[in-house]
């Protein structure tokens, strides 16, 4: 067992850890937001909406997590779902190697475990993709193990509890979050306790504009008794992304279909359809200004072919440009901001692709495939000047 002491924090007696799970919890029962993954014990349904959950807001995850239900209502019908289907089940949430990995931990639980959801932490911290807090999550709601579930919402709340003076972004420090949480949890209730706190951290304890002063527990809290909730969580500022800077080349045909491509790299996006990217040293601010005057758009600093020429080239198209100004369309990964610029152009004569993964497709056949948010954010940009 980890020695909190070591690290400035000193646990509470047990009977104020009584009362404070008491407490926690009446207010969980009150208050708990009545979500579809709350009405459902199965250990299955409770992993999906964990995994959806890790990356986006309750509000937004809802409609994604009925719809992949209905899509793989098993895990059996997850482990041998087409990866097409299975990336337009996860379309616009991002971060699609989690979904990926969610389909080889069904492979896993089909092969390895009979095809049971595994009922231990062990058996479930196997699975492919599932870390401590998934398997945490998945233990204690599902099957009433009394695991701790720490993301970053029960470090923060944990943090202005015990004033904790070690940065919840720092992954080495996880473990004395995990440590406070293996004495606090209630072992009858652990599900309920995890959630509450959850619940806790994403409103009235959020990031930004906390409520402190509505907190069930603020007689237990050290920050709100000695005034320093806005010292915690001690949170270090991120790194800033790197910029990349893309053309987007949106090319169309005599029938109004649109050339897209799949992505066959094992890189971001790998498998989603998307408008041929180049990629370019940056765009130049000087030329962006010419163009203002002279309407020629070729944005770029680079040397050897432009954007447009290579296009030509590798696609083995004659390309009628434009020299519209599209707005710069921007989308930022955990590492990366993409800055992309939409340059416009049709053809005379499509040529016919069908020994590559190229594709002539019409707007209505875009929902057929999956495209990632990027890719969307340009086709928005795009129609809103489509004249
Ligand atoms: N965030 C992550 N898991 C959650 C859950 N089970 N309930 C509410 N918010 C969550």
């Amino acid at each position: 067992m980890l020695d909190l002491e070591k690290y400035g924090v000193t646990m509470w007696e047990e009977e104020k850890i009584l009362s404070f799970r008491q407490k926690l919890l009446a207010w969980y029962d009150e208050n708990k937001r009545d979500l579809p993954w709350r009405r459902s014990k199965n250990p299955y349904h409770i992993w999906v909406s964990e995994i959806m959950l890790q990356q986006t807001r309750v509000d937004t995850v809802i409609p994604y997590y009925e719809r992949f239900l209905e899509w793989f209502p098993t895990v059996e019908s997850l482990a041998n779902a087409p990866e097409e289907r299975l990336l337009k089940a996860w379309e616009g949430l991002g971060y699609y190697s989690r979904v990926r990995n969610m389909q080889a931990a069904a492979q896993q639980i089909m092969n390895d475990f009979n095809g049971d959801f595994p009922s231990t932490y062990e058996g479930i911290s196997s699975l492919k993709g599932i870390g401590p807090y998934t398997a945490g999550a998945i233990s204690s709601i599902a099957f009433n193990l009394p695991q701790p579930a720490v993301d970053g919402n029960v470090m923060r709340v944990l943090a202005r509890l015990f004033e904790v003076n070690h940065d919840i972004g720092n992954p080495s420090n996880r473990k004395i979050f995990q440590a406070m949480m293996e004495i606090l949890i209630d072992p009858d209730r652990p599900g309920d306790f995890n959630q509450a706190l959850m619940d806790l951290g994403s409103d009235i304890e959020a990031p930004v504009n906390p409520r402190p002063q509505d907190s069930p527990i603020k007689e237990f809290s050290a920050a709100y008794q000695h005034g320093t909730m806005d010292r915690y969580p001690i949170k270090a500022p991120k790194k800033k992304p790197i910029p990349i800077y893309l053309n987007a080349l949106v090319v169309s045909n005599e029938k109004g279909q649109f050339l897209l491509e799949k992505n066959e790299s094992e890189k971001l996006l790998a498998g989603f359809w998307h408008f041929p990217l180049i990629e370019v040293d940056e765009f130049s601010k000087e030329e962006d200004e010419l163009n203002l005057f002279s309407q020629v758009s070729e944005p770029t600093t680079q040397f050897g072919p432009s954007p447009k020429s290579s296009f030509e080239q590798d696609y083995n198209l004659v390309v009628d440009w434009d020299d519209y100004k599209f707005e710069e369309v921007k989308h930022v990964f955990s590492h990366r901001k993409w800055h992309i610029q939409i340059l416009r152009g049709k053809v005379e004569k499509s040529e016919d692709y069908s020994d590559r993964e190229v594709l002539w497709l019409s707007p209505e056949e875009f929902v057929h495939y999956p495209i990632a948010k990027p890719q969307q954010k340009i086709w928005q940009e795009y129609l809103k000047r489509d004249h």
